[in-house]
């Protein structure tokens, strides 16, 4: 299946079962997580051979904290490992790198690589990854709040001008379209605070198999069946 799709597509994909994957073989959840780095790369690779034009994935959010210590320590230094051995490939692939979500509860080693990836990867065109990391869409918006409000307050911007438009421009994602398919491993049926504001339009797909258990063939089933979809936006067709 090559380019299938003659305009963007951006797939937006909740990373979910890293944890169950190592549990149902008696592994750590860390090796869930590192199999899921590895997922990573594949549907990365998998997303330039299909066409998508923009791929996010949510790999941490703000209610992640709230795990052990040290699986939130060693989920940061998978990233910091993930970055560190594929920004290589990335940029020579053609790959974009965006990060969305809060990063100053980050370490300041690990948003260093995060900033540097993305000025390494700033003129590429073939997909833009966006890595959605200590992301929360209630945190986003709210973020984006307090900008419109210090602007208004500065008399840069008056209320009457904040459009759903302009209101987009202060999130995380202003300079991304809104996914057209949202996919969720695992066989939960919820977002956990994944782009809100962006995903009112979106398509959902949900699938039972973890997250390190997705392979390159449901992905191209997913891609297939979203593309027969009737997607109406509120109108009457
Ligand atoms: C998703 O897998 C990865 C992250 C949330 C970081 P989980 O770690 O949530 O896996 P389960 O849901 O416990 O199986
Ligand atoms: C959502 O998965 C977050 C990521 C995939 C990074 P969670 O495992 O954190 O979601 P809940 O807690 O099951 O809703
Ligand atoms: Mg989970």
């Amino acid at each position: 299946m090559n380019n299938i799709f003659d305009k963007n597509l951006h797939v937006a994909i909740i990373m979910d079962g890293n944890g169950r994957w190592a549990n149902t073989r008696a592994l750590a959840r860390l090796k869930g997580h590192a199999k899921g780095a590895d997922r990573v790369r594949h549907i990365v690779r998998s997303s330039l051979d299909f066409g998508v034009t923009h791929l996010t994935l949510f790999a941490f959010s703000t209610e992640n904290w709230k795990r052990s210590e040290s699986e939130v320590a060693g989920l940061m230094s998978l990233f910091k490992q993930y970055i560190k051995s594929e920004s290589k490939k990335l940029l020579s692939n053609g790959v974009k790198v965006l990060f969305i979500g809060d990063r100053s509860r980050l370490d300041s080693k690990l948003i260093t690589l995060m900033n540097e990836l993305e000025v390494l990867t700033k003129n590429n065109v073939s997909l833009t990854l966006t890595i959605a990391l200590n992301y929360g869409g209630r945190d986003e918006i709210i973020r984006a709040t307090k900008l419109i409000a210090s602007k208004v307050k500065l008399g840069e911007l008056i209320e009457d001008e904040i459009t759903p438009e302009v209101f987009s421009f202060y999130l995380d994602t202003s300079i991304l379209p809104d996914p057209d398919l949202i996919i969720r491993t695992s066989g939960e049926y919820r977002t956990s605070n994944f782009l809100p504001w962006q995903s009112v339009y979106s398509e959902y797909a949900f699938v039972k198999v973890t997250w390190p258990d997705f392979d390159t063939l449901m992905y191209k089933n997913i891609l297939e069946e979203f593309k027969a979809r009737d997607r109406r936006f509120g109108l009457v067709k």
